[in-house]
């Protein structure tokens, strides 16, 4: 089954990544064309922890240790700041066993917390020995009254992480030993009281924690149920048989007012229920299986909380990314009347899960104490009968999975991971509600994203840090004219959640599909609609959504009264600039009214200009450069530049500069020189006008004409092209042909070469590893065999090669290893010729290949089937 999951898996990667439904970013802001609020201090790095204190206008980082106050309208402006560095002794504690003194064994604030009115509850790493204090915020200083801070902070500054302060108690999700082993989701309560999970690989196996909240459903409840925390990670499954680690998404949940049991589950939680999130593309079956981080907006009634989630697939290294959103009420469905999974011992060692169908004990395990079991006297979780809290222990996992709303991700996006989410709901000028979506990516970038009916759009990618690191925290802030603060290894930077004002012209505003964005008539201008509501019934605004444009009021451009007048010396280029700021927009360029095909002296460039080397006569004329861009299903054509090119009438006199060994930087016309003009030179050179030789260009290499493929090269050529420089320059998507622009390259690739090469590659690669297999004697009997089929009949169908292929794929440094040891080994290999006939015993694919003889614990099925967790009810 895991083998099918996971050729499938390969084969949809593909698909997904060819066919799948993306995403591009239409506008994109670079770091220098926007101008952010920054801060970092020299020496201090590592600003992961944020704070926001919108009642202070404070905004507070916790750093490698430091802590620092900044002003949240301006993060420039720091108030107060306080180091907390590790004494010497702790130092060499830490150093002593192993760990770097540079890197580890430093103070790494993780915990940020308003405690109440005075103090903030901060908590570090502190060399490997968590601790926490408390920061008085009257004089900014810590107070020197230190707990253990283990269960809750990390040991480690690498090990995820979450906390949340609800009520003046800390939950936390994190590692509660110094090796990180023994995960632990904890609520901390003065005096000293923790209530913890169980050490068990059925409550906790390996968790990634990202996110942790609380919904509010105890106020006004009618039935008398608590205020629940959830907490969001990823999680080694114990429900699944694969050969590697199968990852699962998880949310678990835990009862505000539990005390932990009495006999059973002595300070331990009583209320500890998980399931799993799903994130999928049904339709392909594609499975996104790594949570990254989560956001909940929040509403009054908490059965509308809208939970979002960022994910991306464990077989990560295709860079796509989704954002899924959950209905609260079908969280809460699962959790309050979903069906229990249990463990089930099948052949002696081998666990497996199954759903429970049983009677499960009343009160329901892991519930909440609501009114019903008060009237039955069991006023807190002490009083829960011992049938109930064993139950619970041994069943925290729940048998139903949390499904998105749609049954499938919000957004897709392709070439990016994303690590930090924040929404804002926001309503619209035609007074709709609308979930904007911010989303951060590994690379300092942001995404800011609507989904409208028609699907999801991303209305620009904000590059928010100069050098290409992940962004660690991202928190909203809606008061203050609504801001985004966002934290990373180098420092904190603030940035606005619109950039209307960049939108210069009204087609511009609207074809962004901004919910903050209007059109201003009177001011002529594009505003933000949510910093100006004071006026928003005097001024006529225009604002769709759709991205039709043309309520828009016509407005000849400035440029088609005023071409730029480009004057070059015959026979040098001219670069004819064209400012496309959308990625969505195509781009052509007439010449004298004529649309631009094929002309020998012409180079669309990367950046959307034109560039036309060796001038000639004939090129002399009128340039324009229009971009056509659909929305609400209509073509909206613009013109965004002109110009007039004409030629400098060449000076005789200049002549003599070519004789003297004719310069590459000479600009003239090469008027006496003979060299054979080039081959594509089509053009007959007017009566009068010197022949043109390659010679005389400045250093722009005469390539053919027309704009695919030369176009990189061309980009090459003239580093000092200042327009545009694409958003990552080692990218490989940018080689590709057809260059429009970065972003929607892959939207025009050849995807059944890039396909066919791919399974192409597999079978090169297979063929490769048969054949030393072969040659070293490795697979006497089924090398035989395969060797005949292969060379008898090819009709193996190629989808198993590649599923049995997946296994090599993804633990490639476990085959090398075994070579040494001449048996017959589980390679991958043998298992590929019997993959077709159905089940194959395979052995664990963990390093252990004297197990080789004993029955594999796996039943590895190689049919094809549908992944969705192939899930293992044996009910
Ligand atoms: C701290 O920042 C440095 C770079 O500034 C980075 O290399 C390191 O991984 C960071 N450490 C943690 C725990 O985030
Ligand atoms: C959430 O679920 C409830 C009940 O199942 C349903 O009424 C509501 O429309 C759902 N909301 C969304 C946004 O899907
Ligand atoms: C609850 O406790 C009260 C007094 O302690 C008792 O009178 C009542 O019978 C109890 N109810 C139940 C359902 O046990
Ligand atoms: C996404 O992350 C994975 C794993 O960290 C990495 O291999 C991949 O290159 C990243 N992709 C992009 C587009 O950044
Ligand atoms: C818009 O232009 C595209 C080609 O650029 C064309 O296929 C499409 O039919 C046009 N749509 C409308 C509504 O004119």
């Amino acid at each position: 089954m895991a083998l099918s999951v996971l050729g499938v898996f390969l084969g949809l990667l593909l698909e997904v990544s060819t066919h799948g439904p993306s995403s591009v970013p239409r506008t994109l802001w670079r770091h220098e064309e926007i101008s952010l609020a920054e801060f970092s201090e020299p020496g201090v790095c590592n600003y992961s922890t944020l704070l926001l204190s919108e009642e202070r206008g404070a905004l507070y980082v916790g750093a490698r240790e430091a802590v620092f106050q900044l002003d949240l309208s301006d993060v420039s402006i720091k108030k107060n700041q306080v180091l907390w560095k590790v004494p010497e002794g702790d130092m060499r504690l830490c150093t002593l066993k192993g760990k770097s003194a540079e890197t580890d064994c430093q103070n790494y604030i993780r915990v940020l917390q308003i405690l109440d009115e005075e103090r903030l509850y901060v908590c570090g790493t502190h060399a490997f020995q968590p601790l926490c204090d408390y920061l008085s915020l009257k004089n900014f200083t810590l107070m020197g009254k230190q707990d253990d801070g283990r269960g809750k902070c990390s040991f480690d500054p690498t090990h995820s992480f979450t906390s949340v302060m609800v009520d003046g108690e800390l939950y936390s999700g994190t590692a509660y030993n110094f090796l990180g082993s023994e995960p632990i989701i904890s609520r901390f309560s003065w005096p000293q009281r923790l209530l913890r999970t169980e050490y068990s690989t059925s409550w906790l196996n390996e968790p990634s924690f990202v996110f942790a909240d609380v919904i509010r459903e105890g106020s006004n409840s009618p039935d008398g149920d608590d205020d629940k925390i959830y907490y969001f990670f990823t999680e080694v499954s114990v429900e699944y048989d694969f050969f590697g680690k199968l990852l699962i998404p998880r949310i678990a949940r835990v009862c505000k007012g539990d005390l932990g049991g009495q006999r059973t589950l002595q300070k331990k939680w009583t209320s500890f229920l998980k399931a799993k999130l799903v994130c999928s593309m049904p339709e392909l079956n594609f499975v996104f299986n790594v949570i990254h981080d989560v956001f909940i907006v929040k509403t009054s009634d908490w059965r509308e909380t809208v939970i979002y989630g960022v994910f991306t697939s464990q077989w990560g290294n295709m860079g796509l990314s989704a954002v899924c959103a959950y209905n609260m009420t079908s969280v809460d469905e699962v959790f309050s009347k979903g069906k229990y999974m249990q463990k089930a011992t099948v052949e002696q060692s081998h666990t497996k899960w199954v759903q429970y169908n049983g009677i499960t004990p009343s009160p329901r395990p892991g519930a909440c104490i609501n009114n019903q079991n008060r009237m039955q006297n069991i006023t807190n979780s002490l009083l829960l009968p011992d049938k109930t809290l064993q139950f619970v222990k041994d069943h925290p996992l729940m048998a139903d999975a949390v499904l998105p709303i749609g049954h499938g991700p919000r957004l897709i996006a392709k070439n990016v991971n994303y690590t930090q989410i924040v929404v804002e709901r926001v309503t619209a000028l035609d007074n709709n509600v609308y979930d904007v979506l911010f989303a951060s990516t590994d690379k300092g970038f942001l995404h800011k994203s609507v989904v409208y009916e028609g699907g999801p759009h991303i209305i620009e990618e904000i590059q928010l840090l100069k050098s290409a690191q992940p962004i660690k925290t991202l928190l909203l802030s809606t008061q203050e004219g609504s801001f985004l603060y966002a934290g990373s290894d180098s420092g904190v930077v603030q940035s606005p959640t619109a950039f209307c004002d960049k939108y210069v012209t009204c087609e511009d505003c609207i074809l962004a599909r901004d919910p903050y964005c209007a059109w201003d008539t009177h001011a002529v201008s594009c505003i933000n609609v949510f910093q100006k509501k004071d006026n928003r019934h005097h001024r006529r605004f225009i604002q769709n959504l759709r991205g039709d444009a043309e309520e828009c009021p016509s407005a000849r451009p400035r440029s088609i009264d005023r071409p730029d007048q480009m004057v070059v010396k015959p026979g040098s280029s001219a670069e004819l600039s064209c400012d496309v700021r959308s990625q969505l927009a195509q781009v052509f360029w007439k010449v004298n009214g004529n649309v631009l095909t094929e002309s020998p002296h012409v180079l669309l460039m990367a950046d959307q200009g034109l560039l036309v080397y060796s001038v000639s006569p004939q090129d002399q004329g009128h340039y324009e450069c229009w971009t056509v861009e659909s929305a609400a299903g209509k073509n909206f054509t613009r013109l965004v530049a002109s110009y007039d090119l004409r030629l400098e009438l060449p000076e005789i006199s200049l002549a003599s500069d070519i004789l003297n060994g004719d310069p590459p930087t000479s600009r003239t016309a090469a008027a006496t020189t003979t060299a054979p003009p080039r081959g594509n030179n089509g053009n007959n050179n007017a009566a009068g006008a010197s022949p043109l030789t390659p010679s005389a260009l400045s250093s722009v290499p005469p390539p053919p004409l027309t704009r695919p493929a030369t176009t990189a090269n061309v980009y090459a050529a003239k580093p000092d092209t200042k327009h545009y420089v694409p958003p990552h320059d080692s990218d490989p998507r940018e080689q590709g042909p057809e260059i429009k622009d970065p972003h929607a390259t892959y939207l025009q690739y050849d995807n059944s070469k890039a396909l066919l090469f791919l399974f192409l590659l597999f079978f090169l690669l297979f063929l490769f590893g048969l054949g030393y297999n072969c040659y070293m004697q490795y697979l006497p009997g089924p090398c035989l065999r395969l060797r005949a089929a292969l060379l008898g009949s090819q009709k193996k169908p190629q989808r198993e090669y590649a599923a049995c292929e997946a296994g090599l794929m993804d633990k490639p440094d476990q085959a090398e290893p075994q070579r040494q040891n001449g048996a017959i080994r589980d390679t991958g290999y043998e298992t590929e010729p019997e993959c077709g006939n159905g089940k194959v015993t395979s052995n664990s694919y963990e390093q252990d290949s004297e197990s080789a003889s004993k029955q594999g614990p796996f039943d590895v099925n190689c049919e094809s089937q549908p992944i969705e967790y192939a899930d293992a009810d044996a009910s």
